[in-house]
């Protein structure tokens, strides 16, 4: 906890690391009341070092030392110094051996970071820095190393010992004790070190990579999780066979586990070979999970197997380079889940999660860049701009270079870096050699914050018969960079003649017609584009694809936007015709409840739901409008009362105006048989879902009816909880009784309480926070556990705005109260919730004071820990 004012790291202060080591073994003995760890270190001093210092300096926190020697001697009590960060050992030579025994104490780890118990097992999460919390080392992810474990534990209650790489035979101790020592080949950095232990049932199933390596992959969970691991295991081996088909990567060691605990910070941890997961993300059977959270599995199984190439073959050379792994990475899970699924539907669900998180995270007060240039803590540094936008970098990349020349630009990474801690640059790097170009522009895309805003105009000039397009382009001031150089930008564009048909391109120049849609290449702060032969007043379809991750200002008509939801031949940009639509509306009704809704905007809806032929997965992103926080983010002041009210108002008069067939769909649509999470099956539960909860609009008793019976009769998790949310907004007498009843019915799942918390969090009842606060002194809820944190108290104020906002500020003194509370148990999970309220600057002045009210509070509350403190700090800035 803090003392003084955290400090702060820079990237322009890196230096190679004055000492390498070679070799590490570890001995763990795990027990009851504390942990004994023994660590042996060989060490030299790194020829590359540009600085020497007489003495070793090692980090390592919250460690009690027992003994230290050096090549065989005990170090004497002045030979050395201990302080709350580390160790320093005085006057070391040129190459030694190293050797400590620490005493740890993870029953009392209530952070979550080092070593910790989840329930009755032992594990870990080191990244980024919680292996100093295990013994002293050189925790930074450019010391890479070779790894011996070896585990010593209670044979009956810790049946299982795992650790990174290869097992040696276990041996039996005398006092009901074993030992199990694992050896990890591959060198690499501590923060992909990991160890469980405890009584874990696996599932077993093998893999041959094309190179005829034949790996066993096992995914242990508690023994009453057995049978929900099946289809976690079908991801991983779709993943394999995906990374060895799409980049000619397999894997490389004999053995791939996984492993479920249900107490974790983030979604899951890429350790070389023992990945170890939030249960969420590993756990599912029809009967607990939605179709999201197949999903989720699959892209999350997928992620952390890929960081096998793109993480720990090739890691970082410090933290500001966390993109290079983690935006790579994203990128290629966004990937793998297009070519399992609907490839259009996930590139919508992307683009929505990035606008609604990036673009506000890049629009506030820890905006920053992909690759940051300072942090005071490195875990809040996570971010959806590290991670998606960072995907969004490289899908940009691909988009510039082509299918072809980025394959060779990767093919290039893995072979120039194989077994090394690098930089994005030495990634953009492979990709301009492969490309054959200069991406030097490009690179500001990694060093400036912010979301470029490009202002588009077009002019028809029937004589000449060309269309012109003028692109402008700006990227608001963040924080500490006011002026920003402009971006290169990959701006995919079509044009629709009058009968909505795809145009060739042909640009001034060009001797023959082009494709179809065109990637131009914006780079100048202002530049023309004129297409010529072009016979009728086009209407331009912008940013296809999404293909650059910026906002698009151009002047359409209501009208064109309804002919592009109608024609476009990019399901993307149909959507995004749609969306913007609908948005215009809304903030239409913001203004004025009275304004009123085109009848266009009904009629296409009404078409699109009497298409019987198109997607229903894709007309359900349609259909969706945007919610409530964005809207507010196109906002100059968020009107919280009048976004939810007039959002409420437009669902209502669509379900009341489409009521014959949003029943129709709603009918059409039942998925009949044995569950099964495909694309076709899973979208047509989101239509008929989203049917439901327009109909739902309507306080009709035959509706709720409908919607007591799908709960009721649900067969899938899909089904029953959001018949179960759509009640619980409600006050409808069967309510109580439902919610009663489900939490009976789940009570030993704590998955499935995770949603039951998280529905009545976001129920639109005025009553919600009384409730929430109900909740939190329900046995099933424990604020230690981050599931739980997340499900309950994050789902109140990110996922209901009105209630969260309310006027009185109460959902702002409960939010303060749970940080403050939260941070002296697990300060990585309070500083994310605290995140919920420091966009105050967006809002109307007395809630800009209320808000600011409670984070000067915690701010000045003493023992702050530094993630909280960074990010509250920044935020009153
Ligand atoms: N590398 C992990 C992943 O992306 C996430 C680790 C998060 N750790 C943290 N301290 N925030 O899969
Ligand atoms: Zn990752």
């Amino acid at each position: 906890m803090l003392r003084d004012t955290p400090s702060t790291v820079y990237l322009k202060d890196y230096l190679p690391p004055e000492f390498l080591i070679d070799q590490v073994m570890l001995w763990f003995d795990l027990d009851e009341t504390e942990t004994r760890v023994r660590s042996r270190l060989e060490l030299r001093r790194n020829p590359a070092a540009q600085s020497r210092s007489p003495d070793l300096r090692l980090h390592g926190e919250q460690l009690e030392l027992i003994s230290l020697s050096l090549d065989g001697q005990p170090v004497a009590p002045a030979g050395y110094l201990q302080d709350d960060e580390g160790l320093t050992v005085r006057q070391v030579p040129d190459q030694f051996v190293l050797e400590s025994e620490v005493r740890i104490l993870p029953q009392q780890n209530t952070a979550l970071e080092g070593l910790y118990k989840s329930g009755g097992l032992f594990c870990t999460q080191c990244e980024a820095e919680g292996f100093r919390k295990i013994t002293w080392y050189l925790d930074r992810p450019d010391v890479m190393s070779r790894f011996t474990t070896t585990i010593c534990a209670d044979k009956q209650r810790y049946p299982v010992l795992l650790s990174n790489g290869n097992p040696s035979d276990t041996v039996e101790l005398e006092d009901g004790r074993h030992r199990i020592t694992w050896t990890d080949p591959f060198p690499k950095p501590a923060y992909l070190f990991a160890l469980v232990a405890g009584d874990l049932r696996a599932i077993e199933d093998s893999h041959t990579t094309p190179s005829g390596r034949e790996v066993t992959l096992r995914i242990y969970v508690e023994p009453e999780n057995i049978d929900k691991c099946d289809h976690a295991m079908a991801s991983l081996k779709r993943a394999m066979a995906w990374d060895e088909q799409q980049y000619g990567r397999e894997y490389d060691l004999d053995i791939y586990m996984i492993v479920a605990v249900n107490d974790f910070n983030m979604g899951a941890m890429e350790n070389k070979g023992l990945n170890i997961f939030n249960s969420k993300f590993v756990l599912a059977s029809p009967a607990t999970a939605t179709d999201r959270d197949f999903q989720g599995i699959e892209s999350v199984i997928a992620h952390e197997y890929f960081h096998n190439w793109t993480g720990n073959r090739i890691t970082c050379r410090d933290w500001f380079q966390l993109s290079l792994k983690e935006g790579l990475t994203v990128f290629r899970d966004q990937e793998f889940s297009a070519d399992m699924g609907s490839r259009g539907v996930k590139r919508i669900e992307d683009v929505r999660l990035l606008r609604a998180h990036q673009f506000a995270e890049d629009a506030g007060p820890m905006a920053h860049p992909v690759r940051p240039d300072s942090y005071m803590e490195i875990n809040n540094f996570y971010t959806v701009t590290v991670y998606e936008k960072g995907a969004e970098v490289v899908r940009m990349q691909a988009n510039l270079l082509g299918p072809e020349a980025f394959r060779g630009g990767t093919d290039l990474y893995f072979e120039r870096f194989d077994g090394q801690a690098v930089t994005t640059d030495d990634f953009v790097q492979c990709m301009a050699d492969a490309g054959q170009r200069d991406l030097g522009q490009f690179k500001r895309w990694y060093s400036q914050a912010g979301t470029p805003e490009l202002t588009i105009q077009g002019v028809y000039d029937a004589a000449q018969q060309t269309y012109t397009l003028t692109v402008e382009q700006h990227c608001p001031a963040t924080p500490g960079q006011p002026d920003k150089e402009p971006f290169l930008i990959p701006l995919a564009v079509g044009l629709l003649d009058d009968r909505g048909t795809d145009l060739a391109l042909r640009l001034a120049g060009d001797s023959d017609p082009g494709p179809t849609t065109r990637m131009l290449e914006i780079s100048e702060p202002r530049q023309q584009f004129v297409f010529e032969q072009v016979p009728v007043a086009p209407v331009p379809s912008l940013l296809r694809g999404f293909s650059a991750p910026v906002k698009v200002r151009f002047d359409y008509s209501n009208e064109q936007l309804m002919f592009l939801m109608a024609h476009d031949s990019d399901g993307f940009s149909r959507w995004d015709a749609a969306q913007t639509l609908a948005q215009r509306i809304l903030l239409q009704l913001v203004d004025d409840p009275d304004s009123l809704v085109p009848e266009g905007f009904v009629q296409a809806f009404r078409q699109a739901l009497q298409d019987s032929a198109s997607d229903p997965a894709l007309l359900a992103e349609v259909l969706t409008l945007p919610a409530e926080s964005y809207l507010g983010d196109q906002m100059a002041e968020v009107d919280v009362e009048g976004i939810h009210r007039a959002r409420e108002q437009l669902k209502t008069l669509l379900a009341s105006e489409l009521k014959t067939e949003l029943l129709a769909v709603y009918r059409d649509n039942e998925v009949t048989g044995e569950y099964r999470p495909d694309a076709d099956a899973i979208g047509r539960r989101s239509l008929r879902n989203l049917a439901l909860g327009y109909l739902m609009q309507l306080e009709d008793q035959a509706i709720q009816a409908l919607c007591i019976a799908q709960y009721r009769a649900g067969n899938n998790m899909t089904d029953v909880i959001t018949a179960l949310s759509l009640l619980a907004d409600r006050d409808i007498p069967e309510t109580a009784e439902l919610l009663e009843g489900f939490y009976q019915q789940w009570r030993d799942d704590p998955l499935v309480l995770d949603k039951w918390f998280s529905l009545q969090a976001m129920s639109k009842r005025p009553d919600t926070l009384e409730r929430v606060k109900g909740l939190l002194d329900h046995p099933a809820f424990s604020i230690a556990n981050p599931n739980k944190v997340r499900s309950l108290i994050g789902a109140f104020c990110s996922g209901n705005p009105v209630r969260f906002h309310a006027a009185d500020g109460a959902g702002y003194r409960f939010l303060s109260d749970r940080v403050l509370e939260l941070d002296q148990l697990n300060p990585q999970v309070a500083a994310r919730m605290v995140r919920l309220m420091t966009r105050w600057q967006r809002y109307d002045p007395a809630r800009q004071r209320l808000m600011q009210t409670q984070l000067e509070r915690i701010l000045h509350t003493s023992g702050v820990s530094r993630d909280v403190y960074e990010i509250v700090s920044k935020s009153l800035e």
